[in-house]
């Protein structure tokens, strides 16, 4: 299977909980691309080990220890890139919520469980359109990803916890998910990075507004 390749070099793209999991994925394939990238985390420590991955590939790297509801230091990291590397053109609000947010399949599917998640992911779909329509007038563009079920550090201890409440192995738990997922596959970091690389270039520049999943068909059924 072929995959798009964008050319994002002389861009400078900043990634919220690009510490570990999807945004960790998301901030190494920007800088594949050759885009700068600022990676911003609660866990300092991890943030830094993801700049020290990037400037490995020789890309410029900064990186925060930021929890994202402290706006000031999110202003901060945020003013910081834009004087360092001259402008910013990529934000990933990747942890919690601002450009590309990443939602979940739970904002828009309803069920029985997680239902705080769910709402919370709701809620960032409405601001991710509401931000879409303010930005509009500025040729910037808002949209979320939301991926399917991903193992990430927070899906494996999700799902670890899920397994040893109900009595089974985390194995027989994920392949029951993996069998309710209509195409009966568990997303990869790469589906979501292939995704998020159409959506920075130039080809989606008028896509807006809109919440993409790349679930197997999780969200239609
Ligand atoms: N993994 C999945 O199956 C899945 C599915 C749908 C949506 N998501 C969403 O994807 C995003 C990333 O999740 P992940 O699975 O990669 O998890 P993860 O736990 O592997 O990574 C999340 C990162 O965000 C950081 N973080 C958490 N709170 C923060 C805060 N307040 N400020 C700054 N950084 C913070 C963590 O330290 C961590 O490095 C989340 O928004 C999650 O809801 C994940």
């Amino acid at each position: 299977m072929s995959r798009i390749t964008v050319d994002l070099h002389g861009k400078v793209a900043l990634i919220t909980g690009g510490g570990s999991g999807i945004g960790r994925g998301f901030a190494l394939q920007m800088a594949r691309r050759g885009a700068s990238v600022t990676v911003v985390d609660l866990n300092g420590t991890g943030a830094a080990a993801v700049a020290e991955e990037i400037k490995a590939l020789g890309i410029q790297s900064l990186d925060y220890q930021v929890d994202v509801r402290d706006q000031q230091a999110i202003q901060a990291a945020t003013s910081e890139t834009i004087s360092h590397f001259g402008h910013l053109d990529f934000i990933f609000a990747n942890a919690g919520v601002l450009g590309l947010i990443t939602a979940s399949y739970n904002g828009i599917k309803a069920g029985a469980h997680v239902i705080p998640y769910r709402v919370t992911k709701a809620a960032a779909i409405m601001y991710m359109r509401c931000m879409a329509l303010v930005l509009a007038p500025y040729d910037v563009t808002v949209n979320a990803i939301c991926p399917g079920v991903t193992l990430t550090p927070m899906q494996v201890d999700y799902a670890t916890r899920t397994a040893t409440e109900r009595g089974i192995t985390t194995k027989e738990y994920l392949d029951e998910r993996t069998s309710l997922i209509p195409m009966h596959h568990l997303t990869e970091i790469e589906d979501l990075t292939g995704l998020a690389e159409f959506l920075v270039s130039d080809s989606a520049r008028l896509i807006t507004g809109q919440a993409i999943a790349a679930d197997g068909g999780v969200m239609i059924s």
